[in-house]
């Protein structure tokens, strides 16, 4: 593998959790990709209308910051994203779905700073309530299409199970740039580059409030576990803290050569980290 050919960095942040998610995203950003020299950022967006699922309009308050959003099992949440998906060319649901779904699974497009990155979402089978598709062979079917000329692929995993995810990060080392896990919200301290370098972090974490569960209020998920009974799950919107991680890759291979997760308080005082 060559490690000595030009590098380019790029910016995966996880699940973006409510407007509290949206304003640090929207605000830290800017100044993460200027730390860390990064070019390109990828987010994780389903959880950024209200907690539970996207819009067009949320989204868009982010789209200066971020190049392309993936999704997961909230994707549809909101009934509105159903029309809205068919004109945003910056987002992408999990593509081990039914065919039958609007919007598309994988994009490719233009980094400013040279070459391609195509972006794929895909979802697990491990102890989701949905039926997906089996992502492993998804995956390698959307691997032949994508053309030589895009280097760096970079695959968001949204699944509960560190098992599924590793498994699919070995299975595609050395055929894509990064296998990043999202859904649980928790960042996990497993981030390294397989032998045929391809970066792989189990969870990234999310954007959303540090003393919470999941960006949601400590004492009503509490509450839940304890009783059993249905419950409301208000999303806590301050004291927020943005959980990414910084890929640098080869631009002629679309090999990885580091991957460092990141995790930051927003504060909104000054609108830094
Ligand atoms: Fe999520
Ligand atoms: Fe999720």
């Amino acid at each position: 593998m060559n490690l000595n050919g030009p590098t380019l960095n790029l910016l995966f942040i996880g699940d973006i959790v409510g407007k509290g998610g949206r304003k640090a995203v929207k605000a830290l950003v800017p100044q993460l990709k200027q730390q860390y020299m990064c070019t390109f950022v990828v987010a994780n967006g389903e959880n950024c209308a209200a907690g539970a699922g996207m819009n067009k309009t949320c989204l868009g308050e982010m789209a200066d910051v971020v190049d392309v959003f993936t999704s997961g099992d909230h994707t549809w949440d909101r009934k509105e994203f159903e029309d809205e998906i068919r004109g945003l060319k910056n987002v992408v649901r999990p593509a081990n779905m039914s065919k039958l779904q609007p919007g598309r699974g994988w994009l490719y497009t233009r980094n400013p700073a040279g070459g391609e990155v195509a972006v794929i979402s895909l979802v697990g089978k491990v102890f989701m309530k949905d039926s997906a598709y089996c992502p492993f062979e998804t995956v390698e079917q959307i691997l032949t299409q994508i053309p030589i000329t895009c280097k760096c692929i970079i695959v968001d995993i949204h699944a509960e199970a560190t098992s599924e995810k590793a498994a699919l990060a070995w299975f595609l080392d050395g055929r894509v740039t990064a296998v990043l896990g999202t859904h649980t919200h928790v960042q996990t301290a497993d981030a390294r580059i397989l032998p045929g370098g391809t970066a792989f972090l189990s969870d990234v974490g999310m954007v959303g409030a540090a003393d919470s569960i999941l960006g949601r209020a400590v004492p009503d998920v509490i509450a839940k576990f304890r009783t059993g009974m249905p419950h409301k799950f208000p999303v806590v919107e301050t004291g927020i803290r943005l959980d990414a991680a910084v890929i640098r890759y080869d631009m002629q291979t679309g090999r990885a050569v580091e991957i460092k997760p990141i995790s930051v308080m927003y504060d909104p005082d000054t609108h830094s980290v």
